[in-house]
């Protein structure tokens, strides 16, 4: 029997079969470690580092190849840039939207560093009124930190607003693209950003063991770096190289990762990221539209497609979201995410704590079949009752 996967906000499955060949291409043939020999395949090795870099930056319009800083997943990401940013005495301001990766490296900073946070409550649907970020701001504000979209509700956050006041009182934004990454269009520099989070192995379509930093030409000098090691150049020095993207990248990189990667940014260019966005938000609108009908259903989130992306949550009437997920898998295969989804004050925002909610994340390789057969298999599971 087919297997329908629905979790594509957890991470992308399948992935194009170019990220695969890309990474067998490097697994076969070159194997070696970018920068750190002078012979063909290392350098060969440091052309991929390079391509993928430059094609980030054109992803982003970054202002260069060696601003995109890479690491495991985005949620290293952020840890080195909270820890590499903040000092004692430092304001920052986040949302109630925020996943674990965000809020716990600031409750962290805020116990043992000294930080101070506000954490600004969202609405039931997962919005933010930029006017609550503005009322926060303080003398010591220096961060503002905002997720691009929930990962719970989908609620695509007011971004555009975020950058105007980050602007007038001169505060940091760093922006998590855990969600939006290869699904919206996002302008490094047209927003402000001074710190961008991505993550490879979700919208971006590349493998897991992928994500990095674009960080603003200031913030290459403001920015400490978190990790110290080996970089293949400088070696004769004691200290990190003060250059770029070294001074932030030590230790040997995922290159048959970032190979995969960047393979699977070329699919994107090719697919076009406006064309997938309209599939995949067309997957999802169909799956509202059905289930705002059944009235044992609540949906989370906006339903007007232009402020979500196609993460879809909702709670049944007398039903457990874990006992509906079991079911989905069990007898249909279709494989969705309940619970909490690493997002707990996301999910006393809208009112869903502690049993969260069933959440239906849809993918650029999901079909209207698939959507329609778990709708035909959602609506049969709650007929037959608990
Ligand atoms: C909004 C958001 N931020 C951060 C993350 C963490 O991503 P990763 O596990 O790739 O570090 C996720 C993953 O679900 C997410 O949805």
């Amino acid at each position: 029997m087919k297997y329908i996967y629905f979790d594509n906000a957890a991470t992308s499955y399948p992935k194009p079969l170019m990220v695969l060949n890309a990474m067998q291409e490097y697994f076969l043939n070159i194997g070696a470690s970018p920068g750190r020999g002078g012979y063909k395949n290392s350098i060969n090795a440091g052309r991929i580092i390079f391509e993928a870099r430059s094609k980030l930056k054109k992803l982003f319009n970054a202002p260069k190849e060696e601003n995109i800083i890479f690491t495991l997943n985005i949620t290293h990401a952020i840890n080195f840039s909270l820890n590499s940013l903040l000092n004692p005495g430092d304001h920052v301001i986040t949302t109630s939207m925020e996943h674990n990766s965000v809020i716990r490296p600031l409750r962290f900073l805020e116990k043992n560093k000294n930080i101070e946070l506000s954490i600004i409550n969202c609405s039931k649907e997962g919005i933010l009124d930029p006017g609550d970020i503005k009322k926060a701001i303080k003398r010591n504000t220096k961060l503002i930190v905002l997720t691009h979209a929930s990962n719970v509700t989908g609620t695509i956050m007011p971004v555009e607003e975020i950058s105007k006041i980050k602007k007038e009182y001169e505060i940091f934004l760093l922006l998590d693209t855990a969600q939006t990454a290869g699904f919206l269009d996002i302008d490094f520099k047209k927003l402000n950003i001074d710190i961008l989070a991505f993550t490879g192995h979700k919208g971006l379509l590349g493998p897991p063991g992928t994500g990095g930093l674009v960080i603003s030409d200031s913030m290459t000098e403001i920015l400490t770096p978190f990790i110290h090691g080996g970089t293949g150049s400088k070696s004769e020095y004691e200290f990190q190289p003060d250059f770029l993207p070294d001074k932030f990248e030590a230790g040997t990189p995922n290159t048959i990762g970032i190979a995969g990667l960047s393979s699977a940014l070329d699919f994107l260019e090719k697919e076009n990221i406006k064309k997938i966005r309209i599939h995949e938000l067309e997957l999802a609108e169909r799956f509202i539209e059905t289930i705002k009908e059944i009235p044992q259903i609540t949906l989370y989130g906006p339903d007007n497609k232009d402020k979500r992306v196609p993460t879809v949550s909702i709670t049944v009437k007398d039903f457990d979201p874990s006992f509906l997920a079991y079911k989905l898998d069990n007898i249909y295969n279709i494989m969705v995410r309940p619970g909490l989804h690493c997002a707990p004050l996301a999910h006393k925002t809208i009112g869903t704590f502690p049993h969260g909610t069933l959440r239906f994340s849809f993918g650029y390789f999901n079909t209207m079949e698939e959507v329609e057969f778990a709708l035909k298999a959602l609506i049969k599971i709650i007929e037959e009752g608990e």
